[in-house]
């Protein structure tokens, strides 16, 4: 069986002191953890981080990756430049990033493509609002943003992360129950085996108000391999 994948997400969180102590104290409590860990971390600090947690268990990740290769595209990062600084994983289509700047299914998808092109793993983040739950298209909206990575990415979509994010439960404390999370995850895992015969391979994480208290439960899930994890991955205790 694959180890789980617990990531952090730390946002726009963050400073050369404060991330010092932290990575050092998640690496003093952590041990030889039982899961694979990766930090996505803002993207000033990756030089910092990436000598904190050399030759550790802690993997290096971005929050975002340009869909571009190089050029004349201000403030983007490419994912050769990540590749530089050792980054292993990018999130591509956060939600936050498809509500606040306005990323498509189509710029995320291109943004999957750049990544697995410079060798790195995109997290690849779906979900649905809460008007599209209740109106009934929760199944939908994920199958939609899956399918532009999908099409966009062909043989290779077993090397991506999915991370099922209801954007309802980002933030808010109202984290998606067992049965709703294992429902949608199971809906994932059945479109990417019929995209590949390798879909066992891929983690799907999930990710909205994952926390020390619900975590273990959400991780028994049979398709839940993993967390994205916001708010709690900036506390030692509760990442830990
Ligand atoms: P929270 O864990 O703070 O709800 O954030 C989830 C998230 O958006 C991780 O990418």
């Amino acid at each position: 069986m694959k180890k789980k994948l617990i990531a952090g997400n730390w946002k726009m969180n963050g400073s050369l002191a404060a991330n010092e102590t932290l990575v050092k104290s998640l690496l003093a409590g952590m041990g030889t953890p039982a899961c694979q860990v990766a930090l996505c971390v803002p993207s000033v600090y990756l030089a910092q981080l990436q000598a904190l947690v050399a030759g550790s268990a802690i993997g290096l990740g971005a929050q975002d990756v340009s869909a571009h290769d190089v050029g004349a595209f201000t403030g983007e990062v490419s994912g050769a430049m990540l590749r530089e600084f050792d980054v292993r994983y990018t999130l591509v289509g956060h939600s936050e990033r498809r509500q606040y700047h306005g990323e498509t299914d189509a710029v995320v998808a291109s943004k999957a493509q750049r990544a697995l092109a410079c060798g790195l793993t995109p997290i690849v983040c779906v979900g649905e609002t809460l008007a599209e739950r209740e109106a009934g298209k929760t199944e939908e909206v994920v199958k939609r943003q899956l399918a532009a990575v999908i099409h966009a990415n062909g043989h290779c979509i077993s090397e991506i992360v999915v991370a099922y994010e209801p954007v309802w439960a980002i933030g808010t404390g109202k984290t998606a129950t067992t049965e709703q999370a294992q429902q949608v995850h199971a809906v994932l895992r059945s479109q990417l085996h019929a995209a590949s015969n390798q879909a066992d391979r891929i983690h799907i994480l999930y990710g909205g108000s994952m926390n020390a208290a619900n975590a273990a439960q959400l991780l028994a899930q049979p398709d839940i391999d993993g967390g994205l994890v916001g708010g709690a991955s900036l506390k030692v205790p509760d990442f830990l």
